[in-house]
């Protein structure tokens, strides 16, 4: 019998065990500070009041809200999903674009000009960028990735060409598009991003604004994008309209340490603070399928607190290298107990019958045959067990 085969078919039901204690972990990450100010009016949303959005906004309790978290391993593999492309993007410098600190985020402005040429079925202009942000202490994007979350997150927001306006597109279901990216700190300044942090100061009071020269606003975006994910979900923040397609690109953006403390510790919020932390916990996906344009190979996370036996044979069979060997041999001696166990049974079942059948003085050999094939349990025996028994079958 083959092997490997073999291994496959009795690590089936292991298999199972670890895919069934996931099942739970995708939930959402809440537990963040949600401290509801119960004395506060509703007029204004804030992340302080996130259970409470859906009481003025009644589509953040909808069922296709954002942001996610991608499971990877869930994502479906369409090779239909071509790269996004991006037409207009690079700006000349006497183009100046307003810069503004809305109290929730810094938003830049884009001129409509800029517009996605591939990835979509429809056309799209761009509208605003914006960034989510945590704080010294932890990262703050709003999609996380096999749960785990990066520094911050880029988005940048388009409304479809059908519609006259962005007002306007926004609360229909085909009538926005946002690219989201990763940044992660990294080695050496991002040029591209010292555009827009070098501006920052200027408008540390919420409601300023300032203006900034064109740039390259593609070199806020990751190089490769042809690699992303793809799903059906919702502005992050109220009103929460489920209009929109995003794309969530697999490439990082990378920023110096100092950019990235510039980044989460220069802004104030409406309270007079840092504004920091300034994303939305995951949402549920309701059924929601994740595309992915790429083939992203199903990976285990390591657990190394885990002490969970089926968990480890999982890991060391998936990750195919020296510890397979491991959990083949053990397989192998389980296997062979098997075995054994069978062998023997036979044997002592043939065993009985020879003395039984010498004990009766008129034995046939096709008698005892017959009778042994007509016992019920000798036909669900496996073909090599029969083999077995006949290879020690007295001639
Ligand atoms: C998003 O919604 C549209 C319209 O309902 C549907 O055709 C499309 O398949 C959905 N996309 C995904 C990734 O589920
Ligand atoms: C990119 O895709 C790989 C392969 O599926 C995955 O392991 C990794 O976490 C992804 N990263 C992001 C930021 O999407
Ligand atoms: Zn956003």
């Amino acid at each position: 019998m083959n092997r490997a085969a073999l291994r496959v078919s009795l690590l089936l039901p292991l298999l199972l065990l670890p895919a069934l204690g996931r099942a739970d972990s995708e939930q959402e990450h809440g537990g963040e500070e949600t401290q509801h100010s119960a004395g506060k009016g509703h007029s204004h949303w804030s992340y302080e009041d996130l259970k409470h959005w859906s009481t003025d906004y009644p589509e953040c309790g909808g069922t296709k809200q954002s942001p996610i978290n991608v499971d990877t391993a869930q994502a479906i593999f369409s090779p239909d999903l071509r790269p996004i492309q991006l037409s207009g993007y690079s700006l000349p410098a006497n183009q100046l674009l307003k810069l503004k600190n809305n109290g929730h985020t810094v938003v830049l402005e884009l001129p409509d000009s800029l517009a996605l040429a591939g990835g979509y079925a429809q056309q799209y202009r761009a509208a605003q960028l914006h960034l989510h942000w945590g704080s010294p202490a932890g990262p703050g994007s709003e999609h996380t990735v096999n749960g785990r979350r990066f520094a911050a997150e880029i988005h940048v927001v388009h409304y479809n060409t059908k519609y006259d306006s962005f007002t306007e597109a926004m609360v229909h279901p085909d009538g926005l598009a946002v690219l989201g990216a990763f940044l992660e700190v990294g080695h050496g300044e991002n040029q591209y991003y010292h555009e827009i942090l070098k501006h920052l100061h200027e408008i540390q009071e919420v409601g300023q604004e300032t203006l900034v020269p064109g740039f390259n606003i593609a070199g806020l975006l990751p190089a490769n994008l042809k690699l992303y994910f793809h799903y059906n979900g919702s502005l992050t923040t109220p009103p929460c309209y489920q209009t929109v397609k995003w794309t969530v690109f697999n490439q990082t953006m990378l920023l110096s340490h100092h950019q990235m403390s510039v980044l989460v510790s220069t802004l104030k919020s409406p309270e007079d603070e840092l504004l920091q932390n300034n994303y939305r916990p995951v949402q549920t996906l309701h059924g929601r399928q994740v595309l992915a344009s790429f083939q992203t190979t199903p990976s285990v996370k390591h657990t190394p607190g885990s002490d969970d036996s089926a968990t480890a044979v999982f890991v060391s069979f998936s990750e195919g290298h020296s510890s397979s060997f491991h959990a083949g041999d053990v397989l192998a001696v389980l296997f062979g107990v098997l075995f054994a166990v069978t062998a023997l049974a036979f044997l002592l079942y043939i065993y009985k019958h020879r003395s039984q059948n010498a004990r009766l003085d008129s034995p046939t050999k096709s008698k005892v045959i017959y009778t042994a094939a007509s016992t019920p349990w000798l036909h669900g025996l496996p073909t090599w067990t029969v083999c077995l028994g006949g290879s020690i079958w007295p001639q």
